[in-house]
């Protein structure tokens, strides 16, 4: 904080006499929960605030911009939020000069309510105004600001911030046009929007230029790209998953997360023929039980799923298949319970992201439907979901041992320094032992396996150590 009580985010002009420009350094400090997408709109947060001037503080004590790029998802992510915002009140309390912004889709499903509740709030702004971050700092010296419309630039668009260098989100879609009958993402993220290939391509291209190896394509419901643009200013799904696939120096595409009633022919197709495209996908079910899917207006049934997974199998027979999975739904019986259980089995699923239904104001579920399903058998239901799925991934984790295989290096191990951590193709971690370089691929020989990681030895490394 400046000496002179002037608000500390106006940028002071210094060093003139060296006649270049600088910043007296304006620090912010930001905290990201939810998705993928969010870790994407968090990487442009920053982008945009270091391109005017900010740069990040390790702690909120420090901060003159405190950011948060929030989720609202389940009634557990607001909890998360609530106790952070309390801290940065406690921040303003001490210091009241500090900025403080909530943006993302817990601010979005407030809006201005924001402002009543949290009075010490500066800043509120939805998932569609990343763009106008700038804007919206330099308006708050003149009143509290609040935006939260969804016609405004993709955040794709936006300088970056990116901590990982080899790989990269790009996003391809915002918003989302299903209805699923729990799920808040359709307001607080708007109707998809697509951008077109040629932007995609650019940025794609771009990425790689800047020594960027892997693109995770990223939509909320990805696969259902472009519908919403002119037949001349897109591309098909899988056209597109070929075109990023094809730019010199990308090695691996991702994508995540398609809807399986979208999830078309030419995609399997592609992901089966274009060695680029992992052999991962991540697939959410929601449930395994047809009559339990209807309500939740997943619009397929548990057949049509499981055929979709027989389909890509055959196609794919190394692929990983993860999964999105919600116990507790309103009216879910023990009968349908057990058909989400024999779902995990038959779907043979790599790793799964389990959750209690949690009712979210405004949705059909919430509203129309009785969240009827006691909150013990919710507990027992989840937790036996959790071990089968652990089961399962560390029996599917298995086929690795004793293979060789290609691992993109990212750099130290998260446990062991001394040791690297890289990735397969199906989007599992190795952590190994080898010299290999970051952004790199390393040839692993894998020795281990839990429900959850895999343990190698890099090949040339497993040579050098046996003379
Ligand atoms: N767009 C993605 C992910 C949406 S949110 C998709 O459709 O796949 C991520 C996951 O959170 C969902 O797949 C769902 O399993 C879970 N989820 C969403 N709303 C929920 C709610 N109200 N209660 C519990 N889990 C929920
Ligand atoms: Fe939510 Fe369904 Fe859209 Fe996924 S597809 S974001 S679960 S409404
Ligand atoms: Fe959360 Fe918004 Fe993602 S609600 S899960 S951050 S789309």
């Amino acid at each position: 904080m400046s000496a002179d009580g002037a608000k500390p985010r106006s940028l002071d002009r210094e060093g003139e006499r060296s006649g270049r420009l600088s910043f007296a350094a304006v620090r912010y400090h930001l905290t990201s929960f939810g998705c993928q997408m969010n870790d994407h709109d968090s990487e442009r947060m920053r982008g945009v605030l270091e391109e005017i001037g900010y740069r990040e503080s390790a702690s909120r004590d420090d901060a003159d911009l405190i950011l948060f790029n929030t989720c609202t998802i389940r009634g557990s992510a607001d909890d998360r939020f609530m106790g952070n915002l309390g801290d940065a009140h406690r921040v303003k309390r001490e210091r009241p000069d500090v900025v403080v912004a909530v943006g993302g889709c817990w601010a979005q499903s407030q809006q201005r309510m924001v402002f009543e509740q949290f009075p010490f709030v500066d800043i509120a702004f939805g998932p569609g105004e990343v763009a106008r971050l700038g804007e919206l700092i330099a308006r708050e010296r003149i009143d509290s600001v609040g935006a939260f419309s969804f016609d405004g630039a993709f955040s794709g668009g936006l300088p970056a911030r990116r901590d990982r260098p080899h790989q990269a989100w790009l996003q391809i879609s915002v918003g989302c046009n299903c209805v699923c009958s729990y799920c808040i993402v359709p307001t607080v993220r708007g109707r998809e929007r697509s951008r077109t290939a040629r932007e995609i391509v650019e940025e794609a291209r771009g990425l790689a230029a800047d020594g960027v190896r892997e693109i995770t394509l990223l939509g909320q419901n990805v696969n259902a790209y472009g519908r919403d643009i002119p037949k001349d200013e897109r591309a098909t799904f899988a056209e597109l998953l070929g075109m990023v696939a094809g730019i010199d120096g990308i090695e691996r595409v991702r994508y995540t997360s398609p809807h399986p009633k979208d999830m078309r022919e030419d995609v399997i197709r592609v992901m089966a023929e274009t060695p680029e495209v992992c052999d991962h996908l991540h697939l959410p079910a929601q449930s395994g039980s047809t009559r339990v899917l209807k309500r939740m207006r997943r619009t397929y049934s548990r057949e049509r799923y499981l055929d979709l997974v027989h389909r890509l199998r055959d196609a794919i027979p190394d692929i990983s298949l993860t999964t999105d999975l919600i116990v507790g739904f309103p009216g879910e019986t023990d009968e349908d319970f057990a058909e989400t259980l024999s779902l995990v089995r038959e779907a043979r699923y790599d790793g799964a992201y389990t959750f209690i239904y949690s009712p979210r104001p405004g949705t059909e579920a919430a509203e129309e439907m009785q969240d009827d399903v006691p909150a013990e058998v919710k507990r027992e239901r989840i937790q036996a979901l959790v071990e089968l799925v652990q089961v399962t991934a560390r029996e599917r984790a298995q086929r690795f041992v004793g293979s060789t295989r290609e691992v993109l290096v990212e750099g130290p191990s998260r446990n062991d320094a001394g040791r690297l951590r890289g990735r397969l193709s199906q989007n599992i971690t190795v952590n190994f032992a080898g010299t290999a370089e970051p952004g790199t691929f390393a040839r692993v020989s894998i020795t281990d396996a839990t429900s959850t990681t895999l343990g190698g030895v890099e090949v040339a490394a497993l040579a050098a150590a046996r003379g």
